[in-house]
């Protein structure tokens, strides 16, 4: 059993531009966050978009090697009918400043977000979705056609969740998390195939997505109910990766299902995240195993892995149990390329500002990054290449 990681293992925290940037105002994240009084603003959020070379320096002088961040489409097209040259080439220069501190851009093409004016046509189930996505895909490939890790969509899966849940919101419902919904699921993996396609003839990346992984594990008796959720959920979005060259596996939790799906976990555990679920490191190494079974063996890229909490030693907890297990995964041959933690700062979470996930502190008014210790924890590894 070998302690170390392998050579040449990407090692980095992810990012997003809604999350980060501030000042999204094409978005229709803006825009929601504006109709829903239960949702914080993201307003200058992280100020990332005229801070990002501080953000990239507190990685590279750890030693990481990676950094995962995404381009917001609403930004280089903010109406239909205009690109703006001028933004394409902003996200151009971040990932030529990753590279001049000697490390990787990991880039996402779509985390979330969407234009304003493409989610009032209908979002991804609008009858032109997949011309104008591959209109944005023919405009910004020109500059990330030497990313080495190109995303097309982050958590389809999800995604497709927050679209049932605005077909509910639309007829006055609004409990709890809804099953991915399906058409808007489909329409997600025609447009990743599409986007493969072309990104395979104008960039020379190596091309995937990413897929929110709930670690499920079936309550004893009850292994056809756990088969059919996690196919609803995950599996279905790990088989379109089949053919790509790398998934991205993002996990947080784990989650048992029985014949009512998932057992909730119990609200009362000491060490619960501030997201309310469990505190689960094994979650990573549950996830990359259902991963690489189910994506029939497509080279594995952990895209997103963390903890929301206040409490760092708990954070610090968390990464070596996630790194433990991704050891086994390792040793047992299966092929993992990196290891991303989300996230470098505590930022915009979909809404909320309380569950703090980052390696770094931020102050909202005057954008002070402060790193934790979790970060130089995290960053020894990386520079050590092993876990002890
Ligand atoms: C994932 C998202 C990411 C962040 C983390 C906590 O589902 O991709 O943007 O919100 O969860």
């Amino acid at each position: 059993m070998s302690d170390r990681f392998p050579e040449g293992f990407l090692w980095g925290a992810a990012t997003a531009g809604h999350q980060v940037e501030g000042g999204n105002i094409s978005s229709n994240w803006w825009h929601l966050e504006t109709q829903f009084p239960g949702l914080e603003r993201s307003g200058d959020a992280c100020d990332s978009y005229h801070r990002y070379e501080e953000d990239f320096r507190l990685l590279a002088d750890q030693g990481f090697n990676a950094y995962r961040f995404s381009v917001e489409w609403s930004r280089i097209q903010p109406e239909l009918g205009w690109f703006s040259r001028a933004e394409r080439d902003h996200y151009g220069r971040m990932m030529d400043g990753v590279r001049d501190m000697g490390m990787q851009p990991v880039v996402t093409l779509n985390h979330f977000t969407m234009p304003q004016w493409f989610h009032a046509e209908g979002g991804w189930e609008g009858p032109r979705a997949l011309d104008h996505w591959q209109r944005f895909l023919e405009e910004v490939s020109p500059a990330v056609a030497d990313v080495e890790h190109l995303i097309t969509f982050n958590e389809p899966n999800m995604l497709a969740v927050m679209a049932a849940a605005a077909k509910r919101a639309a007829v006055g419902e609004h409990r709890g998390l809804p099953a991915p919904d399906e058409a808007t699921g489909e329409r997600l993996v025609q447009a990743h195939h599409a986007a493969i396609e072309i990104l395979r003839a104008s960039t020379n990346c190596a091309l995937g997505w990413t897929v929110a992984c709930q670690a499920f594990t079936p309550v004893e008796g009850h292994e056809d109910a756990y088969e059919a959720h996690k196919r609803r959920w995950e599996d279905i979005y790990l088989e379109a990766g089949r053919g790509d060259d790398f998934i991205g596996v993002q996990a947080y939790g784990s989650q048992p299902v029985g014949p009512d799906g998932p057992v909730p976990a119990d609200p009362n555990l000491p060490d619960n995240t501030l997201t309310g679920i469990a505190f689960r490191p094994d979650s990573l190494a549950i996830a990359l195993r259902n991963a690489w079974d189910v994506g029939g063996h497509v080279p594995l890229l952990v895209t997103e892995n963390g903890i929301a909490t206040s409490d760092d030693a708990l954070r610090i907890r968390y990464i070596d149990g996630a790194l433990s297990g991704l050891l086994d995964v390792l040793n047992d041959g299966i092929t993992v390329r990196g290891y991303l933690h989300w996230s470098l700062l505590d930022n915009y979470e979909w809404g909320h500002w309380a569950p703090t996930f980052g390696l770094v502190a931020v102050d909202r008014t005057t954008f002070v990054r402060t790193a934790k210790p979790s970060l130089a924890h995290l960053g020894a590894i990386a520079r050590r290449g092993r876990l002890s």
